[in-house]
């Protein structure tokens, strides 16, 4: 069992979209998955499984969880996916724990014993449904939900596009990282086949100290609407690079 965060510093970098794909390569390998969506000011997990945003708004979930502190509708809160995505079948099950835009939740005082009851939620999540991964989609830049995640997570991938916005925010983000002893992945996304972008992936590597381990294409249809590739179009290049985070994850002792 594994908890994996996915963060970025700048917002629209494709890191839900990437977890979700994530998620299903993990259930092609016949794992049981688990999402669950910390960004609650702009959630948006549900909707890239085409799940109908009004139903889930009348459910149970996260926040019902988080402004209540009570673990015992954890069940009502949680979506089974699995048949959604299993054309083809796939071996594994994935679940989602969605959460909703509330005014409470700026109400909610995020001290120690809230961040201890957020991660009795993740080992709750884990358990109740047998989980071999659970991936946090967290929220962008230095918040308390990213900070979160991070310190609980075996791993975090850091999803960035490469301009200067999104180098330097990360930069920073690498030092603390470096500083607690934290595990972090570098995806490097949008990367447009252009001439200069190899040379500019080599100048953001220098600047970083890391490599990018994964690297996604810019795809000019994903920017119309959203569509997971690893379902839909299994074979191409940018599932390939879903397939390796999912390779990655895997391999983690
Ligand atoms: N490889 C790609 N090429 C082009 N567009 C992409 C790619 N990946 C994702 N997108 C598009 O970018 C937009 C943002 O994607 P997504 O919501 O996953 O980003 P995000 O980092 O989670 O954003 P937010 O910070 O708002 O949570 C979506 O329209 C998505 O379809
Ligand atoms: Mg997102």
């Amino acid at each position: 069992m594994k908890k994996i965060a996915f963060w970025s510093y700048k917002g629209g970098t494709g890191r839900t979209l990437t977890l979700c794909n994530t998620a299903v390569e993990l259930m092609r390998m016949g794992k049981n998955v688990g999402i669950i969506d910390l960004d609650w000011e702009a959630p948006g997990v549900p909707l890239l499984f085409k799940l109908d945003p009004e139903f889930i708004e009348k459910r149970p979930s996260l926040t019902d969880l988080i402004i209540h502190r009570v673990i015992g509708i954890l069940s009502k809160a949680v979506h089974e996916v699995t048949g959604l995505v299993s054309n083809p079948p796939l071996r594994g099950r994935l679940y989602i724990l969605p959460t909703i835009n509330s005014p409470e939740l700026d109400n909610i005082k995020f001290d120690d014993d809230t961040f201890i009851f957020l991660n009795a939620i993740f080992d709750n999540f884990i358990q109740v449904y047998m989980l071999d991964y659970l991936l946090i989609d967290t929220r962008t830049g230095f918040s308390v939900t990213s900070g979160l995640a991070a310190n609980f997570a075996d791993a975090t991938f850091i999803c960035l596009r490469l301009d200067r916005q999104n180098v330097s925010g990360v930069e920073k983000a690498i030092k603390g990282f470096k500083i607690n002893g934290a595990k972090f992945h570098l995806i490097f996304s949008n990367v447009p086949k252009i001439k200069g972008a190899e040379a500019k992936i080599a100048e953001v590597e220098e600047k970083l100290g890391a490599k990018g381990e994964v690297m996604l294409g810019l795809v000019p249809e994903l920017i119309l609407d959203e569509n997971l590739y690893s379902l839909s179009n299994p074979e191409h290049e940018l599932s390939k690079s879903y397939k390796k985070i999912a390779d990655i994850i895997v391999s983690k002792k």
